[in-house]
């Protein structure tokens, strides 16, 4: 008896132990100290409508164009990976520096920039100067995959926005689908993820498009061979050089990243590339790769793993490089600071 109790405790101390270390090593800040204001609930007393204020605009966007879930979520994506999440995608270039929305992997591609400049206006309503452009993208974003039906991750709230943005950063940072997997990975690592966040988050191509020239060259003349892309099923081949003739005038043409389920976020990213019918190339090539393929054919054949691990990498990126104290601000508008 007594045993059972001792052990009990015990347990219940190693409890303990493991929430105050999961609270210590969740919510660390710029300068590696411990900012408690940075957390899920950051803004209930402030600015509880947040939550409906941002579902609503969401599901009123994607209500007029479906494909706005996709790229709402790209769009966090490009924001995080530039110099951390600091909404400095969402900045207009000013005579002090040239942004990121005219940067290669953006210009006439990302989109969604006047949804979230309609949900923040929203917010400053009903919470003036109270919620970053920053929180606001990530919960977009969230809101975007629950729409799209995929899953529903906690995100710690409280981030600042930044000050500046880079044309020149986003240029660089930015993968592109014409690098090899080495490169991709390295560009991951260098933000904190690893080579799984870059399996599993790469599942976001589970909806949305990519226009004719990121993957046209996989069609025609790939690499010089003079034949298609081996890589690329030759049935798909056939389909998507109907869908991009080899001219320029079909570069901004789109299709599908994943055309079994194009709408729906699912684990069909997986069964297609296990199908050589990726889009990207870079979406390929992670069937190149011994480690990576295990892991591709894994998420094809389980959606709930998938499902599972696209939540948690999903929090590590929102994570990355967030802003607090003096390095930022509350923007009144996201698409130039105070
Ligand atoms: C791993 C490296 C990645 C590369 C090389 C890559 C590349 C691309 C490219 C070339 C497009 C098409 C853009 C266009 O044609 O206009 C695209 C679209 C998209 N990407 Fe990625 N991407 C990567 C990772 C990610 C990640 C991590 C996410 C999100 C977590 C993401 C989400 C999306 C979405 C949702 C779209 C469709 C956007 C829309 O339809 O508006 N991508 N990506
Ligand atoms: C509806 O979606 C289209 C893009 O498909 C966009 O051009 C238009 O501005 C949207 N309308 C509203 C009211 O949001
Ligand atoms: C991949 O990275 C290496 C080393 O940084 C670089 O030299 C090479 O140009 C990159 N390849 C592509 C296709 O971007
Ligand atoms: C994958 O390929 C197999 C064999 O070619 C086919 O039967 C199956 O329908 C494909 N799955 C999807 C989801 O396209």
């Amino acid at each position: 008896m007594l045993m059972a109790i001792t052990r009990f405790s015990y347990f219940i101390l190693v409890l303990l132990c493991l929430s105050l270390l999961h609270l210590v090593t969740s919510f660390p800040s710029a300068n590696g100290q411990i900012d408690y204001n940075y957390n899920y609930n950051y803004y209930d007393r402030s600015c509880p409508s947040l939550g409906m204020i941002v579902k609503y605009g969401v599901w009123a966007a994607f209500k007029n164009d479906t494909r706005i879930a996709a790229s709402l979520l790209r769009l966090h994506f490009h924001d995080c990976f530039v110099n951390g999440c600091d909404a400095s995608i969402l900045l207009d270039d000013t005579i002090d520096f040239r942004g990121e929305k005219n940067a290669l992997p953006n210009r006439n591609s990302a989109r969604g920039y006047e949804v979230i400049e309609s949900i923040k206006a929203d917010v400053e309503k009903a919470c003036p100067s109270t919620v970053s452009c920053v929180d606001i993208l990530a919960l977009a974003a969230r809101e975007s995959v629950l729409l799209s039906g995929g899953p529903y991750y906690p995100l710690s709230l409280g981030g600042l926005d930044g000050l500046t943005a880079s044309e020149k950063a986003a240029n660089e940072q930015l993968p592109s689908p014409f690098e090899p997997l080495e490169n991709i990975t390295a560009k991951f690592t260098s933000k904190g993820l690893d080579i799984k966040d870059v399996v599993v988050l790469s599942g976001a191509h589970t909806i949305g498009f990519a226009q004719c020239f990121a993957f046209k060259r996989r069609l025609f003349d790939f690499k010089g061979t003079g034949k298609p892309d081996p890589t690329l099923d030759s049935s798909a081949v056939a389909n998507l050089q109907g869908m991009c003739p080899n001219k320029d005038a079909s570069n901004s043409k789109l299709a599908p990243l994943d055309s079994v389920s194009t709408y729906r976020f699912d684990n069909a990213y997986y069964v297609n590339l296990v199908n050589r019918t990726a889009l990207l190339e870079s979406d390929q090539a992670l069937m190149g790769d011994s480690k990576t393929a295990a892991m591709v054919t894994a998420y094809s054949s389980n959606s709930y793993l998938f499902s599972a691990d696209f939540a948690s990498s999903m929090v590590k990126m929102s994570n990355i490089g967030i802003l607090t104290g003096s390095n930022g601000q509350i923007r009144k508008q996201c698409g130039s600071v105070n």
